[in-house]
């Protein structure tokens, strides 16, 4: 029990690696209040995972709602020593169709989703003066771009970037902030991405999964488990001097 007697706060957690995390969480015997701006599926997600779960309904493009929301998880959990800001949206187009509504949809949430959540968790953590952890979760396609995918490279290089920042800031108070960086992870998120790429590369549903699963160095797609083990890591006190990073954990396939 790695995490026995910590709190945490993930958004984005009603589906996918959010949830995957506050369940490794709880198995390692934190507790998690799971956010999203979904409110039925962050309901049921929570309720699947048992009492040390928690459900939030929190839109993290508006103040109101981060303040709301970090109040709530306070509120239930007693205090916050780790945010996993994990929630992000995806789209892709060739530059000369990108739209501006796209493009501040996408840095809403990826950028300024991240920025103001953690600045929440920051003021919480301070006053409480025992410290903490704040994960982000950035992206491959944060490292370079990808032809059809400019805005959420964009978002994610933004992430990478904030992360040092706020890292540097941070740790001062005893916060670490670090960030993930998966390579291409299954799951409905990738479905919606293989449904873009079947728009613009004219390929059958399906096959572009079929091919970037097979382009992995590892051999395969990854899976939200496989991240559990950075996540978890990086808010135990193994990871303390470990400060303003972002992890590579892609099979490979970022390096290849
Ligand atoms: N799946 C991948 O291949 C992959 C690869 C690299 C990085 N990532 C990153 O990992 C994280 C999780 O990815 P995923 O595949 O689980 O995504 P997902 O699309 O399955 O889940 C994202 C969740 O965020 C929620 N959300 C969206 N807008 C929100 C808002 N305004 N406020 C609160 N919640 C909101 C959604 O309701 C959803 O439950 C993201 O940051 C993503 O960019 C994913």
């Amino acid at each position: 029990m790695r995490l026995q007697g910590k709190t945490a706060l993930v958004t984005g957690a009603a589906r996918g690696i959010g949830l995957e995390f506050a369940r490794a969480y709880i198995a390692e015997g934190a507790r998690v209040a799971l956010a999203d701006i979904n409110a039925e599926a962050v309901e049921k997600a929570a309720a699947s995972l048992g009492p040390q779960a928690v459900a939030v309904q929190m839109d993290i493009t508006r103040q109101d709602s981060i303040d709301a929301g970090f109040a709530q998880a306070v509120a239930r959990l007693g205090h916050l020593d780790i945010l996993i800001n994990n929630a992000a949206l995806f789209s892709a187009a060739p530059i000369v169709e990108i739209t501006r509504a796209d493009y501040d949809r996408l840095f809403a949430v990826n950028v300024a989703g991240t920025m103001f959540c953690t600045q929440a968790a920051a003021r919480h953590m301070i006053e409480r003066g025992q410290g903490g952890t704040i994960i982000n979760m950035a992206s491959q396609a944060g490292r370079r771009g990808e032809s059809l995918v400019a805005v959420y490279c964009a978002t994610k290089a933004a992430v990478i970037s904030f992360t040092q920042s706020a890292g540097l800031n941070l740790i001062r108070h005893g916060i670490n902030v670090n960030a993930i960086a998966p390579g291409v992870v299954d799951g409905e998120h990738w479905d919606g991405v293989d449904a873009f790429f079947a728009k613009y590369e004219g390929k059958p549903l399906g096959q572009k999964k079929k091919e970037v699963g097979a382009s992995v160095p590892f051999g395969r797609m990854g899976t939200a488990a496989d991240l559990t083990g950075m996540a978890i890591f990086l808010a135990t006190a193994e990871a303390k001097y470990i400060v303003a990073q972002t992890f590579g954990v892609d099979g490979g396939n970022w390096m290849a």
